[in-house]
This record gives C-alpha cells, structure tokens and sequence, in this order.
C-alpha cells in the first residue's frame, strides 16, 4: 500500500506503520498526486536514497498553489535558453508586453501603483523602459529604491549589464557606507534608507523626474516614512512621476494612500507548487534543513534548490554542514553546487547565485528573507522553508528594541512557496506541520514600524522640519508610546530641547548616517578627545559580529585567537584592539588569516570609517587621539548609550532604569568577569536577551553624562560589599 497523501485539515488514514514509512515514497507517491485524484498514488517511489535511514524526515503533501500556467508547462531553462541574448531574455519578461500601456499610464497619472508577481521584471525593467522614454533627458534622475543593500546592489549590476555600461557611469547604486554612483548617474538604485537621507539634502527632490518606491510590500520603516515624505512632494510638483511597485499583496491600500491612485497590474506567470508539510514538527530546523536538502537532491529531478533561513550565522553554518556531507558521500551523489546569499556577503560572491547551474550539478541557494521577493533567482524548481525569520521587535514600554527569529508570516510562506513556480511546476517543502501553518502563522507580517524604536526617523524627520509627528501622514501609524518614547530618548541624548525643537547638538546628529546613541557616542568624543579611536568603535560595530570567525577543525586556534585580543573593559575595546592591530599590520589580508578575523568585515570597517572621518569636519569634531587612556574611549562611548546599562544584582543583570533581566552574551570578553555596571551595544533575544557588545562602566559616569537622566539615588548599590563574586555559568558551563 503506499504512501497516502492528506489534504490540508484531514486525519491522516492512520494505517499501521505508516509512521515508519519513508519519507520519499510519502513524498514521491503524493508528489505524483494531482489535487483530488489520489490514485495516481499508486505509483511505486522511483528514486533510491542513499543516505542513512535515520536521516530522513517524513513530509505529507497538503496543499497546492494554484498557478495560472499549465502544471506540465514548459521544462526549465536549458544551458543554451540561459545563453540567448540579454535582449531576448529582457523581451521574454512578463513586464515586456505591457511596456507600452505601462508607460502611457505613467504619462497620464503622476502616481501609479504597479502590482505584479516577483521576477515580471518590475525592478529591472521599468527603469530602463523610463530611460529609453526620455525621463532622463535635462540632467534628471530615475530613483528605485529597495528595502536590503544586496538587491539595490545585485539589481543594478544586472541593469549595467543589461544596458551594456559600467555600473556607476548611468546606472549606479547607492547604500548606506557605499556610493557607487557618479555625475553620469541617472538610474540610482538605493536602499529606502539612502533616499529618505536624500530629503535632507533636497527636500523636493528637484533633480528626480521618477521616485519609484519598489518592494512596497516589504513595508520597512524607512519605506513607509518615504510614502508620508513622496506624497506631500508630489502634490508641488506635479510633474513628479511616483511609482510603487509590489509584490501581488495589499495594493489597495497603496491605492487608498495615494489618493486612489490607479492599479497597474501584470499579470503574472506562476507555475504550481505542490506544498509539502511535515507529519511531525522538527526540533532542529538547521539540521532538517540540512538533510532535507540531501533529500531532495538524491531523490528529485533536476532543478536547483532554494532554502530560507534567518541569518548569516545560520546560512554559513548550514552551508558547511551541507559542503560536509557531500564531501562524505563523495560520488555517491551528483554534484551539489552550495551557495549562500545574505546582506553582508560581498558582491562577487553575490553574483555566482546568478550563474547557470552546470549540467549534471544542482545548486542549492541557502538565503536570508532577501530570496523572498527582492532576488530571483532562475531555475529554482525546489523551495524548502524551515518558516523562519530574523524580526526586530519593541516593547514601547521598556524601550527594548532586539532581534529575534520568530516565525514567518503566512503571507510570507507564500511567497516563499511561489519562488518555486517561476520556470516550472515546483515544490515546496515546509519544515513545520500544516496544523502549525493553519493556527500558528501570523496571516502578514506587522510592518516594521510598528515593531521598531524611532529615534532615528523622528531625528531625521525633525531635521526636515517635520514638528507635529502626531499627525504625520503615516500608512500606518506607530504606536503612540514608541513616537513619544523616541522623542524621550531623544530630548535626553540632547538632540532635542524641551520644546521637541532639534538643537544645534541635534542636527549634527542627523547629519551622521548612523543611530542616534551612535551619532551621540560620536559627537561626545570631541569633548574627550578621542575621536580617532570612537571612529574607529564606531564602525567595527556597524560591521557588527561578523569580526571573527571560527572554522569548526580550528576551534581551539580561533577562540585563542580571539581571547588574545581581549583587553580590561569590555568588548568596545576589544574591536578597537583588533582594528588598531590589524592597522598597523598594514591592512594585511594575511593577518587576519592568521588572526581569525574576517578580512572583508575589516575592510568593510575601514571604508565606514574613512566616510565617518570624512562627516567629522561637518558635525565640529576635531581629529584626536586617547594616548592610550581608555577611560576617555569607554566615557565617550557611555555618552552614548547611557540608555543601554544593566548592573549585577544578586539575581543576575538588570537593566538600570526598566529592572529588565538580561544576560551577557558568551561570546563577550566580559562573559565571565561579570562586572557590576555594564552598557550593552544591543539586545539579542534567542534562548534569552543577551546583551551584545558590553562594555564595564563606572556609574558615577552616568552622572557626568547624563545628569538629567539618572539620579544619583538611583545608582546607588545597596549590597555592593556582599557581592558575590560570579553570577551565571561559565562558558564551559554552557558548552
Ligand atoms: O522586480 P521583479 O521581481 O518584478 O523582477 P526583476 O527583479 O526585475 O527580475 C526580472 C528578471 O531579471 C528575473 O528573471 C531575474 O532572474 C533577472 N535578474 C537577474 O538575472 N539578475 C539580477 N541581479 C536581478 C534580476
Ligand atoms: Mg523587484
């Protein structure tokens, strides 16, 4: 008898020892399944897997994404399609047959909402087709802006390439810390981030003829704010052409915003997804993922793989565990090409996602969210969702903003479902059960405003001379409590007066492409004259726990490696430690090899830091060094981030002000010195609120920092005598 596949809601038939059955007959004879015709199941499995048994997962297929073309449709691209000329693949798009309705629309209405599925050709296309219209003539500029860095970048190399020029002659892009544009540019891909900066420095973006606001759906902080900033700009100029494009989800209400403006839809080309669940929910997502991939690529057809996951980490982790298992098997399986995408991952790596699979090899993509909507990546038939994503949250309450991987959306799901429908019918395997899917899934995502701390848009908006907040024209707005808490954090980093006017101390801040405590930190190393070394903390924490790395057959080298560099006072000084060394080694490459530092975060540094230093003159801060006196440094930092302190307390740290319980990160210089006052970079929420990046300070300190913040009342520490000396596990305590 085999295998049985379910609908979405049914009892499974419960036949005995249908628990034991494998997972690819459950799987092969349910794939074969069309939608209510279950005696296709009949067929014997075809396929032999040749890992071993207790490897597998048993997956029960439950639903289908309808799509509009024909399941068979046509087979996926072969090496000589991917071949054909750029041109051709530019007409084969979706968007192509409606170009010239799409741009008499645009001629007729000043904003136009564009809906289609991801990868018609929205991104790429419509730029072009407004550059080859003339909307580029008299020196003016096409905007699109994406809400991740990495599709900004990839997208407009492909449109380089597209046109034939050198990206940043007239196509260019523009990131946070990275301007790859020039006088030439008029197709400027940026992040949402760059444009809404953009404002500051031309608030009716005069020389733009087009705003095209892409990926609206994302509905990312900054793309909101720039709904509110583009509408207002669009009503005194009129011959502004507003464009936001979408994935096929919530255009109405884009629609309602912008004052009912017109819906342009394309219609999609969508094969269907068979979607697989699991009979029983995994309790190790990354190692599922793992061997679900070996799964598939042993028993399924040809077609290339995509697997979401939450973050670097965990993509770099499960690409090694993948690499691992090939290299054991060896040649008992085809070859399997593993490739990771993720916002850091520097450009040329980026592009080998792009590049056709070799015959004979599958290519498993393993990414972040960014593979969802922003990036498509040809000939993926197999999608495999562990459901999961990196949320920031906020509680307005405690002014606790942390990272967290949290479930997706079902709206999300779904998207990520589609990714396998693009060339061929596809299949997508969800690492959770359909009951989870049915009653645990959110049905969309909350957008971010509404989960994320303010202080920097309230800065910039402010600096735009945006005063009544309350009534800003928000899509949706924020929670009242979050608005006013920023305005709170912001009067006590001085940015504001008690009026909620900007002072002088706050516009310099806004000037900084960086967070307010960071801008702040920045500002305050003037007065302790060690503005060389806070630039230099400054950008080894935008780089942001990617310094050191830790092959698994190295371990012991590279934790040695990293406690070498630890200095009394926290892991602030730590990254300065490992910048300054790595300087004065003369930027080697070779260094960080020995040193287990990743060289391409160092140099990431080293460019934010050099745009940092060149901002200095314009915020009046002088260069100047320490001579070797951290006080200075671990002061100017708590100037800073006085708001992120916790102190020990008989039951662990709390923070100062809200009594939160957080712990230190095991990762931190400072894991097993537990000193008793402490400010933290940040808050990851995984098993618990880890505190990130930490740095031990004095707590009279907060006083000289911030004397209109702390009472010397409240610093005070009853028990500071009976202390006992360590508190928590050590870090061989917890593995
Ligand atoms: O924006 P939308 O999702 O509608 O589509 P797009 O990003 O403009 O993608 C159109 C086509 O360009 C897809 O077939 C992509 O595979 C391709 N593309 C690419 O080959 N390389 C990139 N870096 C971006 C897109
Ligand atoms: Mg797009």
């Amino acid at each position: 008898q085999p295998a049985r596949a379910m609908d979405l809601g049914e009892e499974e038939s419960g036949a005995p020892g249908e628990e034991q059955r494998r997972w690819e007959e459950a799987r092969l004879g349910a794939a074969s399944l069309k939608f209510g015709a279950r005696d296709a199941a009949s067929q014997k499995p075809k396929y032999q897997l040749v890992l071993e048994e207790e490897e597998t997962i048993e997956f029960v297929r439950a639903t289908q994404l309808q799509g509009d073309e024909e399941p068979s449709g046509p087979p996926p691209p072969t090496q000589a399609q991917q071949k054909e000329s750029i041109q051709a693949v530019r007409r084969s798009l979706p968007v192509f047959p409606f170009r010239e309705e799409l741009l008499a629309a645009i001629a007729n209405h000043q904003v136009l909402i564009i809906e289609g599925e991801t990868g018609s050709g929205k991104t790429t296309q419509i730029p072009q087709y407004l550059f080859e219209e003339g909307y580029t003539k008299k020196g003016m500029k096409i905007a699109c802006t994406q809400p991740r860095r990495v599709a900004a970048m990839s997208v407009a190399a492909r449109v380089a390439r597209e046109m034939g020029v050198k990206l940043g002659n007239e196509v260019g892009y523009s990131i946070r810390f990275e301007d790859c544009t020039s006088e030439r540019t008029v197709l400027r891909y940026m992040t949402d981030g760059m444009l809404l900066r953009e404002f500051l420095s031309e608030p009716d973006l005069a020389s733009y003829s087009v705003v095209m606001v892409d990926e609206a759906h994302e509905r990312t902080l900054h793309t909101d704010i720039l709904f509110g900033l583009i509408k207002d700009v669009a009503r005194f100029r009129p011959e502004l052409k507003v464009l936001v494009a979408s994935a096929t989800l919530d255009t109405a209400r884009f629609s309602t915003f912008f004052d009912d403006a017109p819906v342009f839809r394309i219609p999609g080309r969508r094969f269907p997804v068979d979607i697989f669940y699991t009979k029983a929910p995994e309790a190790d997502y990354l190692e599922a993922c793992v061997v679900s991939v070996l799964q598939i690529h042993v028993t399924q057809p040809p077609g290339d793989i995509l697997v979401f996951l939450t973050g670097q980490e965990e993509i770099e982790a499960a690409c090694e565990m993948l690499q691992d298992r090939c290299r054991r098997l060896g040649s008992k399986i085809r070859e399997l090409l593993v490739l990771p995408i993720y916002a850091n991952l520097p450009s040329d790596m980026q592009a080998r996602i792009f590049q056709p699979t070799p015959p004979g090899a599958r290519k498993v993509v393993v990414a972040t969210n960014i593979a969802e909507t922003s990036l498509t990546i040809e000939g993926i038939i197999y999608v495999l969702d562990p459901g999961f994503c990196k949320q920031k949250s906020y509680n307005p309450r405690t002014g606790m903003e942390s990272l967290t991987v949290t479930p997706c959306s079902k709206a999300s799901a779904n998207q990520r479902a589609g990714r396998a429908g693009r060339v061929a019918a596809g299949k997508c395997f969800r690492l959770y059960t359909a009951w989870a899917y049915q009653h645990e899934l959110e049905e969309t995502t909350v957008p971010e405003i509404q989960r994320t701390s303010l202080g920097n848009v309230v800065l910039l908006l402010k600096s735009l001379g945006i005063h009544d907040l309350m009534h800003f024209d928000f899509l949706d707005p924020p929670p009242y409590e979050t608005l006013l808490l920023a305005l709170e954090q912001l009067y006590a980093l001085g940015a504001l007066n008690h009026l909620g006017e900007l002072t002088t101390s706050g516009r310099k801040m806004a000037e900084l492409p960086v967070d307010p405590m960071l801008s702040k930190m920045i500002l305050a190393s003037e007065k302790y004259s060690c503005s060389e070394e806070i630039l230099t903390v400054a950008a080894m924490l935008s780089v942001n726990n990617s310094i050191f790395y830790r092959p698994k057959d190295k371990v012991v080298h590279a934790d040695n490696a990293r406690v070498n560099f630890f200095l009394p006072g926290g892991d602030h000084l730590v990254l300065l430690n490992v910048y300054t060394q790595w300087a004065e080694s003369g930027y080697s490459s070779q260094w960080c090899y020995e040193n287990f530092v990743q060289f391409r975060s160092m140099r990431r540094a080293r460019d934010v830091r050099e745009q940092l230093e060149g901002l200095l003159e314009r915020v009046e801060v002088g260069l100047s060094s320490c001579q070797g006196d951290y006080i200075r440094v671990r002061k100017a930092i708590t100037a800073g981030y006085f708001y992120h302190t916790a102190r020990l307390t008989r039951s662990g740290y709390r923070t100062v002000k809200q009594q939160q319980t957080v712990f230190i990160h095991p990762n931190s210089s400072l894991f097993e010195e537990q000193p008793r006052w402490l400010l933290y970079h940040e808050l990851v929420l995984t098993t618990k609120e880890f505190m990130r990046q930490v740095l031990e300070i004095e707590s009279s300190w907060l006083l000289e920092v911030a004397p209109h913040y702390y009472k010397a009342k409240e610093l005070e520490d009853p028990h500071s005598k009976k202390m006992p000396k360590k508190i928590g596990k050590t870090r061989e305590e917890l593995g």
